[in-house]
């Protein structure tokens, strides 16, 4: 029997927000889901609801989404219904850890303030790309510029080599280092300007595509087959994706980016308080992003080690279940600062998912809740169940072994808090 919906999935209507998500009781999807929720200890913790995103991948790269490929970044309409859920227009969104910027192109089109913080260089150059509006004409004629200006150039030519990669030959062709180099140059002939950093996030996608790893996952495997040739080719076709969506992005915006590391109190203006927080933060022993993101770190000049050293501890594959405490401690620290940053009675949610190790269910995201509610006063007010229904599944089956046996999520949570009043 399909799931009863519990409210209309929103947005039919406006192809331009995004797939509709359909929610429904958690009852519904028990027999399947309810184990898990059991295993996680969520089921106790209130009303508890499934979410479903429709529509592709490509339906769900809508506005700005589909500018750059950024592994772990959650499906936009997510954003869009816990924006409209928790907040009103003209108030202010933050996400600690905003990654490529889905919660900035949400809260841009729904008229919200939104401020957004990472740690990873590739990730804030990403964002701030998604969700500064350019003059069609104008990025189309530097666009223009950039190829008529690019030739590729050697390391002799033009000194631009990647840095705190062991083997750049191993993920690079010669003549992909050489093109890369070469729009490099191209692309600081122009002005500082928005539509540089919409490019450079053009060229920042290319990076992937045209390295020898695979575009399939996250982690770096050598998947020389998948490797493209046509660099200037490939920037070119990212650059035209990106100049229709960011040509089309309100320009009333109020999105800020910047350099944070979330387990520090959130830098807000003097008296500034959030009305909604939303984090969706790296989850334990899942994806290490300045290990995802390496290539391009290390083609604009940023040491993925440096970045590290910042990043929240998830572990990534170590497989001891002990490591857990501390991302557990990590997180606490991140959610508090939420709750701190959110105007009494405003609402925190919390996106993460759980993982299995040695065949063991480990419950990170209750764990922190319940560290949480040691420090600081606040409601449980909901619990979601997201359950995906592209990426992550088919790659699960793409490996022709189930999630338990691959240490993977397959749902993730969406844990809402409520501030005091
Ligand atoms: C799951 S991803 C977020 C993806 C994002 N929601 C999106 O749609 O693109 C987690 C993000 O947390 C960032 N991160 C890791 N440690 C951090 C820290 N200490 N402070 C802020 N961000 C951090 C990572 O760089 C990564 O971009």
């Amino acid at each position: 029997m399909p799931a009863p919906p519990v409210s209309k999935p929103s947005h039919l209507s406006l192809p331009e927000r995004g797939p509709a998500v359909t929610r429904a009781r958690v009852d519904s999807v028990a027999s399947t889901y309810g184990p898990q929720l059991r295993d996680a200890e969520l089921d106790d913790l209130g009303p508890t609801e499934a979410w479903t995103v429709e529509g592709s991948n490509r339906a769900n790269g809508y506005a700005t989404h589909g500018l750059f490929r950024y592994f772990g970044k959650y499906p936009p309409p997510i954003g869009r219904e816990l924006i409209q859920d928790h907040s009103a227009p003209g108030d202010l969104v933050l996400d600690p850890t905003g990654g490529s910027g889905t919660t900035g192109v949400e809260a841009l089109l729904a008229g919200r303030r939104c401020r957004l913080f990472d740690v990873s260089p590739t990730a804030l150059a990403v964002a701030r790309a998604k969700t500064t509006p350019v003059c069609g004409d104008a990025a189309r004629e530097a666009l223009a510029q950039v190829v008529e200006r690019y030739t590729p150039a050697t390391a002799t030519e033009y000194p631009l080599e990647p840095v705190g990669l062991r083997n750049p030959d191993h993920w690079f062709l010669p003549e992909t280092a050489d093109s890369l180099r070469g729009l490099h140059r191209s692309l600081h002939t122009l002005d500082d300007t928005p539509v540089r950093q919409l490019l450079h996030a053009a060229y920042l996608g290319a990076i992937r595509r045209c390295s020898r790893a695979t575009t399939q996952q996250g982690r770096l495997f050598l998947d020389a087959d998948t490797a493209r040739t046509d660099t200037l080719d490939t920037f070119v076709r990212f650059s035209n994706r990106a100049i229709k969506g960011a040509s089309a992005l309100p320009t009333n915006g109020d999105v800020t980016v910047c350099a944070h590391d979330a387990r520090q109190p959130l830098p807000l203006a003097n008296g500034e308080q959030a009305d909604f927080v939303f984090t969706h933060p790296p989850y334990f022993n899942a994806y290490k992003y300045s290990r995802i993101n390496s290539l391009e770190l290390a083609w604009t000049g940023v040491k993925p080690a440096d970045v590290r050293r910042s990043e929240i501890r998830e572990y990534f594959k170590i497989g001891k279940p002990e490591n857990a405490a501390k991302y557990v401690n990590d997180m606490q620290g991140v959610v508090e600062n939420c709750l701190d940053a959110v105007r009494p009675g405003g609402a925190v949610a919390v996106m993460i998912g759980d993982t299995r190790l040695q065949g063991t269910h480990i419950p990170v995201t209750r764990r922190i809740i319940d560290q949480v509610r040691e420090t600081r006063r606040m409601e449980v007010e909901k619990v979601v169940l997201r359950i995906p229904r592209h990426t992550e599944a088919s790659w699960v089956s793409s490996q022709r072994r189930t999630a338990d046996k691959l240490g993977v999520p397959l749902c993730d949570y969406i844990v809402v808090l409520r501030a005091p009043q």
